[in-house]
Parts: structure tokens; sequence; C-alpha cells
């Protein structure tokens, strides 16, 4: 009697299971209009998945005159990639554009497997039933003036992104003094006369922070012929523009500044790299509670978010890489789990027999199997039937 009305629950459950597919608006909302979002909207088109991109049109590299280190594209504007990324995509049927800036993500209760509501600033709602985040990050710079114009311009933030247009230039290290050596490790094969504008941070707190970064690092400074130089930084004055004074036969861009400080002269400089903070551009992860940890959406190896169904990619996420490769890389990874998840959750709502009868988490299991990664120790979410 009892094994029998158990048995009866369960095939219940089973066909509840069954119909349990939510009917949604699209398959995939994907929320960025950058490489990240891109690479998953294309990803999930070319499937025949339907999918809805929202481009706020606020991009982290829009300052830069050319995108390097993209391989097929190096010294494309990236207004040009993404353009291009949108023309191709967009001869997919499934895949849809929105100019529009999403407000609020807020999952739907209802039905075992995850779906989404998605607001915009016009107040229409879209439903999904799988999320991606690549919202990406906003660069946080001190208000001095003169640094937020040349930013991406001859004051760069990355060596990889625009070093070697300025190589053997007068370079300059902005930033703490904990994060001098960082910079040097990463560009002096690019750069000879060194100079770190630390801005009064050189005191016994810099300097702790500094040798808890790497040990020696004052000794290294030295054999590198790294000069420190601690005034408080007034202003940065561009003497000369790199987007008119360039050669671009041998690839390098002649830009000059003079950065000011509150006493003494003046010192002249041909390009910088910057240490300064970056945190997420948008406040939908914090608001939809997502687990984020130092400014970052944690992600598994699978671009899964904490919240079953939401993915998040490129710069915001946790991977450690903020890059145009890791933005594509990141999107298409995402496109792939999300594909297979959703054909697994099809696939077993078309059988109804008892021994199909999946929870959640094993039918999370079965799509990571089916494509072969079996790197997700981390795995906890899990919403048992
Ligand atoms: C000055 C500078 C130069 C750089 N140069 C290079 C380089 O040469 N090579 C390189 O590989 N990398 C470079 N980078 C890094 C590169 O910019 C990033 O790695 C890359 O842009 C990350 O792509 P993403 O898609 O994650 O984010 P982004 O390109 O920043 O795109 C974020 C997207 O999310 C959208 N968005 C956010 N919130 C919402 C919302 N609520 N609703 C709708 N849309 C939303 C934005 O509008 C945007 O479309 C550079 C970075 C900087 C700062
Ligand atoms: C949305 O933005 C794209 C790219 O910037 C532009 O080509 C398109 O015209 C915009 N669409 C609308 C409806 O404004
Ligand atoms: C859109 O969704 C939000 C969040 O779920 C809700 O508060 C709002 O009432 C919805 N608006 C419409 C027009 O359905
Ligand atoms: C220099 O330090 C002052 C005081 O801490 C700060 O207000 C300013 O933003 C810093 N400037 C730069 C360029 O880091
Ligand atoms: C660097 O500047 C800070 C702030 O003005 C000051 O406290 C510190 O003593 C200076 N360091 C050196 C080595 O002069
Ligand atoms: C660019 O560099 C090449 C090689 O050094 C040189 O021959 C040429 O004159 C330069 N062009 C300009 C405009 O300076
Ligand atoms: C999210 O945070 C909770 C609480 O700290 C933790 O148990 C869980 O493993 C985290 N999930 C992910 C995917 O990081």
């Amino acid at each position: 009697m009892r094994i029998t009305s158990l048995l009866s629950i369960l095939s219940t459950v089973a066909l509840a299971s069954a119909e349990s597919i939510p009917k949604t608006d699209y398959d995939v909302i994907v929320v960025g209009g950058g490489p990240a979002g891109l690479s998953a909207l294309s990803g999930v088109s070319r499937v025949r998945r339907t999918a809805l991109l929202f481009d706020s049109h606020h991009y982290r590299n829009d300052v830069t005159r050319e995108m390097h280190d993209v391989i097929g594209n190096d010294g494309t504007p990236p207004a040009e990639f993404r353009g291009l990324a949108r023309e191709q995509i967009s001869r997919y049927p499934t895949a849809h554009w929105s100019n529009n800036t999403v407000t609020s993500i807020t999952p739907i209760s209802s039905g075992d497997l995850s779906s989404f509501t998605v607001a915009d600033n016009t107040g229409k709602n879209y439903t999904a039933r799988k999320i991606v985040l690549g919202t990406g990050l906003r660069d946080v710079l001190p208000n001095i003036p003169g640094l937020q114009e040349a930013f991406g311009k001859g004051i760069f933030w990355c060596p990889w992104c625009d070093g070697y247009e300025h190589r053997d230039q007068s370079f300059g290290i902005l930033g703490s003094i904990s994060d001098v050596l960082g910079s040097v490790l990463e560009a002096h094969t690019l750069f000879s006369d060194i100079i770190a504008f630390v801005n009064g941070t050189q005191d016994a707190q810099g300097e702790a922070a500094a040798t808890a970064q790497h040990e020696g690092w004052e000794e290294q400074l030295k054999a590198w012929n790294v000069k420190i130089d601690n005034r408080t930084i007034e202003r940065i004055e561009r003497l000369q523009d790199g987007a008119t004074h360039r050669n671009r036969t041998t690839d390098t861009q002649y830009d000059k500044f003079l950065i000011h400080f509150a006493e003494g002269a003046p010192i002249e400089r041909g390009a910088f790299i910057t240490n300064f903070a970056s945190v997420q551009h948008s406040t939908l992860p914090r608001q939809m509670g997502l687990n984020v940890t130092d400014n970052k959406i944690d992600v598994t190896s699978a671009m899964r978010t904490s919240e079953s169904g939401v993915f998040a990619i490129g710069d915001a996420n946790s991977d450690g890489s903020t890059n145009v490769p890791h933005a594509m890389f990141s999107g298409k990874r995402a496109a792939v789990y999300i594909h297979v998840e959703m054909s697994r959750e099809e696939s077993a709502s078309k059988v109804s027999k008892r021994d199909e009868l999946l929870s959640r988490r094993e039918l999370e299991k079965e799509a990571i199997r089916a494509i072969g990664d079996n790197l997700e120790p981390q795995w906890t979410r899990a919403r048992k039937l």
C-alpha cells in the first residue's frame, strides 16, 4: 500500500517533470553587447536557440584608439569589431537585439526548472529560461585633470593593450607603490626609462603592502633601474596626441605628456600604465544576490553563477582574466553549456517513464557529461524533486 502510493506519487512527479519546460519569450536573454555577450549570442543563435541581447552601449574599451592582441583583429577599433560581429550575428533569425538597459532580473518561482523575468528601463518585461550576464567592469580613475581624457590614448591599463605602440619611449607607472613591481615585471621588455609616480603612497603602510605582494621588491626595482617619485600628482597635461603623431609603418604612436605635482618641476613622459580599481559596471549581480568576491561574479568552469540558470562571462566574472579573447572564450563556453543543458531538460521532458525521472541536479550533471566536462567539483546547486 505504502509502496504503491509512493510509486503513484513518483509517476505524478514524473509527469509534472515532463510538463515542466517553462514557456518563455526567449530561450536565453544575454545582458551585454561587448565581446563576451556577442560571443554568447553567436553560440546560441547558431543552434537556433531564440535569444535577446541587451546592449546599453557602455563598453570598457570604448576610450581606446585600437584593440590589440586579438588575433585577426590586431589594431581594429573596438566599435568596428563590435559592428562587424553584430552584422554577422544578425544573419541568424533567432538572434534579437535591444538597446535598452536591463533594470531587474527576477526568478520565476513556479516549476522545477529555472526561468526569469527581465525588466528594462522602458518598463517592458521579457521572460527567458537562461540568463547570461556579460555586463563588464568599469574603471575607477582618480579625479585629476587630464587623466580621464587620456585613458586609452597613451595612458593605458595593460601592457598588451597599447604598450608595443609606445615601446622604448619614456614611461611612467601610476598608482600605489604596492603595484609598481608588478607593472615593471609586465612592461620591462617594452620600456627601460621607467619612473613610478606613487603619489604619496611610499609610506610604512604602502611599503608593507608592496612587501606582501613581492618579497624584495625594492632591490628588484633598483636592479631594473626604476625611479620612484612620491610627490603628490596634481594634473596630467597632454603635449602631443599619438592619434595624429604616429607611424603606421612601424606601428608607433607618439603621445607626449607633462605630469605636474603639488611642488617641484613637472616631468615629461611618452606613455603611462595605470594601477587603479575597477568595479562591476552593473548593479544586477548584487540585485540578483549572486555570489560576488572582490568585485567579480563567482563562476564555475562552466561560467555558472551561484544562481541556477544564470551564467556570467567576460570581465565581470571571477576567471581572473580581463581581455577580449577571454570575453569571447567565456561567452562561447557559456553558450555551449546553456544549449546542452536546455536540450537535456527538453529530452527528459519528452519521456515520461518513471526511470527517466531526473532531479534538476542530475539533469545538469548530465548536461555537463554530455559535453565532456567533469571539472566542476565546486558544483553545489541542486534543487531536488
Ligand atoms: C583602455 C582599455 C583598453 C583596452 N584594450 C584592450 C586590448 O587592446 N585588447 C584586449 O584584449 N582587451 C583590452 N581591454 C580589455 C577589454 O576592454 C575587456 O576585456 C572587454 O571589453 C570585456 O568585454 P565584456 O564583453 O566582458 O565587457 P564590455 O566590453 O565592457 O561590455 C559590457 C556590456 O554590457 C552592457 N551592459 C552592462 N550593464 C547593462 C544593463 N544593465 N543593461 C544592458 N546592457 C548592459 C554594456 O552596455 C556593454 O554592452 C582594454 C580595456 C581598457 C579599459
Ligand atoms: C541600436 O544600436 C545599434 C548599434 O549601435 C544601431 O545600429 C541601431 O540602430 C540601434 N537601434 C535602435 C532601435 O536604436
Ligand atoms: C515586470 O516585472 C517586474 C519584476 O518581476 C514586476 O515588478 C513588474 O510588475 C512587471 N511589469 C509588467 C508590466 O509586467
Ligand atoms: C593622490 O593622492 C590623493 C590623496 O590620497 C588622492 O586624492 C588623489 O586622487 C591621488 N591621485 C592620483 C593620481 O592617484
Ligand atoms: C611619501 O609621501 C607620503 C605622503 O606625503 C609621506 O608620508 C612619506 O613619508 C613619503 N615618503 C618618502 C620616502 O618620502
Ligand atoms: C616611419 O618609419 C619608417 C621606418 O623607420 C620611416 O622610413 C618613415 O619615414 C617613417 N614615417 C614617418 C611619417 O615618420
Ligand atoms: C556561494 O556562496 C555560498 C555561501 O558562501 C557558498 O556556499 C556557495 O558554494 C557559493 N557558490 C558558488 C557557485 O560560488
